[in-house]
């Protein structure tokens, strides 16, 4: 499946991610020429409206998610005139009947489906494309998380997405993996000698992931409560970066042997019991207070009542193979964090005999990657202190390449971009298949099985902090700290 596609059909057209992100990744897809020839852009939502209604709408968002230097009237006229709006709502026969007229002819030509809905809404939309007759060896179907709330529930939206399309045809996206920082952890890895030989148990002592973001609900509460930081952040983004950063060398770039390397990594998760969710998780809850000087409410009074849904999770996890054997990775995201700031360290073990003595400042390496908000890598290494003194001092000095600055007039990308392009190209390696999904939620499920069993309730943060204080003790308890 190389050809691009001709068609996009894109479901829940009148939401919140099409406005913020797709529409507007679109509209720099065509400024820069990378649209197919002839595209057309049906788009759907359950309001009823007119084309010229919704071409609007789509120009309005344009004008106020793009950039004012970046937006050129030009082409959002171009983008306008490729769009069409067809009101469809699940189980409505008559209405995928008229979505298949609006396609009259294109099916030849390629068209990729894009679920921007409710996952409940995933099987149902399918079987009315099915019915509808567009489905065909040409058709692709791209699907937004989550893919369920657990493994059982992501098995049935497989399932009946499954029997509608062949694996090859399905693209479940994670837009962590659309960022140019994250495909950069292949370059970083696998384009440098430097690292590859030390990246193993032999020379590093543990691993920190953090994704910290500074929102708290947004207006999501109907989705986020009940959800929670585990399976809103960790079940996808976060496992997606800890698989990248843990996976053996694929033979190649492409869809099956990087989504081989990464699943085995996943599956080599040590799930957790109700033993180990006592020590190895915290779950919190963000109370009022301030971020970045602003005073926020706490989540409970967003909310408007009491809840049980954690805002923030800090892990130890384990991943039981050769080459991490003993090493912890510790992982942590949560909202209303002090800055939003996401990232990998890497922290090496110490030197195995110090010719230094009893030296001041002898200091194990660490490579910290920063992933946004801006992107750069650095590595802290040891350099002896300029001086005459008769014992060597030590210092520690770091290396930084700051990729925004080496890349400087490349314009940042939205992950979208990156996703939409591959979607429509038919290249799967940038999105997640199905058996890497149910790895990821059968180690998810652990842990909530052993927070239901030993009664781990989250535990309260003032907003602006990282986390509750037992997240700083789940790692110094192992003799190191966060990197904040
Ligand atoms: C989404 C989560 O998948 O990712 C949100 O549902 C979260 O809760 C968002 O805010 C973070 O994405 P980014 O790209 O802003 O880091």
């Amino acid at each position: 499946m190389t050809e691009p596609s001709a068609t996009l059909i894109l479901f829940g057209a009148t939401g919140d991610l099409a406005s913020r992100m797709l529409f507007p990744s679109l509209y720099n897809l065509l400024a820069d020429g990378l649209l197919p020839n002839d595209f057309l852009i049906v788009a759907s939502g359950r309001t009823d409206m007119t084309d010229d209604a919704f071409r609007d709408d789509v120009c309005t968002a344009l004008r106020k998610f793009l950039s004012a230097d970046h937006y050129d009237a030009k082409i959002a006229k171009q983008l306008r005139a490729m769009i069409l709006y067809q009101p469809v709502e699940a189980g409505n026969a008559k209405q995928f009947k008229a979505l298949a007229a609006r396609l009259d002819g294109r099916m030849e030509m390629g068209v990729s489906v894009y679920l921007s809905t409710p996952p409940s809404l995933f099987a149902p939309t399918a079987q009315g494309l099915a019915d509808a007759g567009l489905i065909g060896p040409k058709t692709r179907i791209a699907m937004e998380k989550p893919i369920g709330k657990d493994l059982a529930s992501s098995k049935d939206v497989n399932d009946g997405i499954g029997a509608l399309f062949a694996e090859e045809q399905i693209f479940r996206v994670d837009h962590y993996l659309g960022k140019e920082t994250v495909q950069n952890l292949l370059a970083l890895r696998f384009g440098n000698m430097l690292f590859e030989p030390l990246w193993n148990a032999a020379a590093i002592d543990h691993v920190q992931i953090t994704v910290g973001e500074t929102v708290g609900l947004e207006g999501r509460v109907s989705y986020y409560d009940g959800v929670g930081a585990l399976r809103d952040m960790v079940q996808n983004h976060v496992l997606q970066i800890l698989s990248i950063i843990a996976m053996e060398p694929p033979a190649r770039l492409d869809p099956t042997a990087v989504r081989d390397e990464k699943v085995k990594v996943l599956r080599s998760l040590r799930p957790m019991s109700a033993e180990d969710v006592k020590n190895c998780s915290v779950r919190g809850q963000y109370t009022p207070g301030a971020v970045q000087g602003q005073i926020v409410t706490g989540y409970a009074d967003e909310l408007g009542r009491p809840s049980d849904t954690e805002t923030f999770v800090a892990l130890k996890a384990h991943i039981d193979n050769w080459r991490w054997q003993g090493v912890p990775f510790y992982l942590r995201t949560g909202k209303r964090m002090p800055s939003r700031q996401s990232e990998i360290m890497i922290q090496f073990k110490p030197v195995r005999h110090s010719i230094f003595g009893r030296a001041g400042g002898l200091e194990p390496n660490t490579l910290i990657i920063r992933l946004q908000p801006e992107e750069n890598i650095r590595l802290l290494i040891m350099s002896k202190r300029p001086g005459l003194e008769r014992q060597v001092q030590l210092e520690e000095v770091s290396l930084d390449v700051s990729l925004t600055a080496a890349f400087a007039g490349q314009r940042r990308r939205i992950a979208y971009e990156r996703l939409l392009l591959d979607l429509l190209a038919g290249d799967q390696t940038l999105f997640v298949r199905r058996d890497e999904v149910e790895a990821q939620w059968a180690w998810i499920d652990s842990i909530i099985d052993g927070w239901k069993e030993a009664g781990v309730k989250p535990v309260s943060y003032a907003s602006g902090n990282w986390g509750p204080s037992s997240a700083i003790a789940l790692i110094e308890r192992d003799g190191a700290s966060w990197h904040d």
